[in-house]
């Protein structure tokens, strides 16, 4: 049965949001007008606008105290473009990715589509989603070219521990494998004191590590599609290569945008974590005890992956959700075969409407 959203339109909370609900910050968007005026609107250097790529290289500075060179710096239209460059570039048919899932929709169909093989080793909500490096370590073959990280995670928000980052890139490492770590999520974290640590701080040889970023979380730009990849630059190269006959180019004045937002006040990064962190607390206590679900705690990003044990594929459970509770949340399934009784809940909603929402699915789940 299809799902008369018109119909309910009105009625429909969504829980199912994979982008921040905060504006991007005002100087960034002057600072893209005033590019547009300027007459910013043409082809930028392929490899990216170099005040930008500095830019770059200064909030790793900042952020991890840790130097980046502009040529480590490829920029992207968005971290998709990174990571997927990245997999073009370096993927070969028969070559397997190791994926931690549940994992980010885009990864593991991507790869196959270049003739790769995604191996996933699974992590469990009763651990928080937070994988044992002793299992990814089990999980090499002579077949294994990389291991793909994500932390903090979509869909799980869980946030990996220093020590396991750790272990995870000591295993790439004795191994001689690639290591990608896409960190879009990296500063929305919400119990950890300071910075969350990059790779780029744990792993030395750039020669082998590939770090995801963007604009699009932290500073709420989604639409404007600006991210990067920091890699070696005899990756660099490649990349740059492929990025030039593909995408040509990311948005000039977006880039324009990007240096005020790396460079500009950053005031309001600490209030919004702190107003996200209330969210997931607040979401956390109200599915206590929800009949059929299991939860954790999610120390990043936006999102909760409950389990429950009801017996509906994720894609049925949602649709009924849907229509008979009017709540919207994303089914398990694109995560990973073992997300198939999972579903995704983001909390980049106001309070109200997460309060609301999550009635519902109390509501809906005690009738079972
Ligand atoms: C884990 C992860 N990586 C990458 C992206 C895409 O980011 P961008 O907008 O920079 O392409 C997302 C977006 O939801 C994501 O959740």
């Amino acid at each position: 049965m299809m799902f008369n959203e018109a119909a309910g339109k009105e009625d429909v909370v969504h829980l199912s949001i994979g982008q921040p609900d905060f504006d991007t910050p005002a100087p960034v968007i002057e600072a893209m007008v005033q590019a547009l005026h300027e007459g910013k609107t043409r082809y930028a250097l392929d490899s990216g606008v170099p005040e930008f790529r500095e830019a770059i290289g200064g909030y790793y500075e900042r952020t991890q105290g840790i130097q980046v060179h502009p040529e480590e710096v490829l920029v992207t239209d968005g971290a998709v473009e990174a990571i997927t460059l990245t997999l073009q570039a370096f993927i070969s048919p028969g070559d397997e990715v190791i994926l931690l899932e549940p994992a980010f929709v885009v990864y593991a169909p991507f790869i196959q589509m270049i003739g790769g093989v995604p191996v996933s080793v699974v992590t469990r909500v009763e651990d928080g989603y937070i994988p044992d490096p002793g299992e990814v370590e089990a999980a090499v073959t002579p077949r294994t070219r990389m291991i793909l990280v994500n932390s903090p995670c979509n869909p799980t928000g869980s946030t990996y521990p220093v020590q396991v980052l750790r272990e995870l890139a000591a295993v790439a490492r004795r191994h001689g494998l690639l290591l990608g770590s896409d960190e879009v999520y990296e500063q929305l974290v919400y119990d950890q004191e300071g910075n969350y640590p990059s790779m780029l701080t744990l792993e030395p040889d750039r020669d082998r590590l590939f770090v995801f970023h963007s604009l699009s979380k932290t500073y709420a730009m989604t639409g404007i599609r600006v991210g990067w990849v920091v890699t070696g630059h005899s990756n660099w190269r490649l990349l740059q290569k492929l990025h030039t006959f593909t995408t040509t180019v990311a948005n000039t004045p977006g880039q324009w945008a990007g240096i005020e937002a790396l460079t500009g006040d950053q005031s309001f990064i600490s209030p919004m974590v702190s107003e996200y962190r209330e969210r997931r607390n607040l979401a956390l206590d109200l599915l206590q005890d929800i009949p059929h679900l299991s939860s954790y705690t999610p120390g990043g990003a936006f999102y909760i992956f409950p389990r429950y044990d009801l017996d509906l594929d994720a894609d049925t459970f949602c649709l009924r959700l849907l229509e008979e509770a009017r709540v919207c949340c994303i089914p398990g399934t694109g995560f990973g075969d073992s997300c198939r009784r999972a579903f995704r809940i983001s909390y980049a909603v106001g309070p109200d409407t997460i309060r609301e929402g999550l009635r519902r699915i109390r509501q809906w789940l005690t009738r079972f």
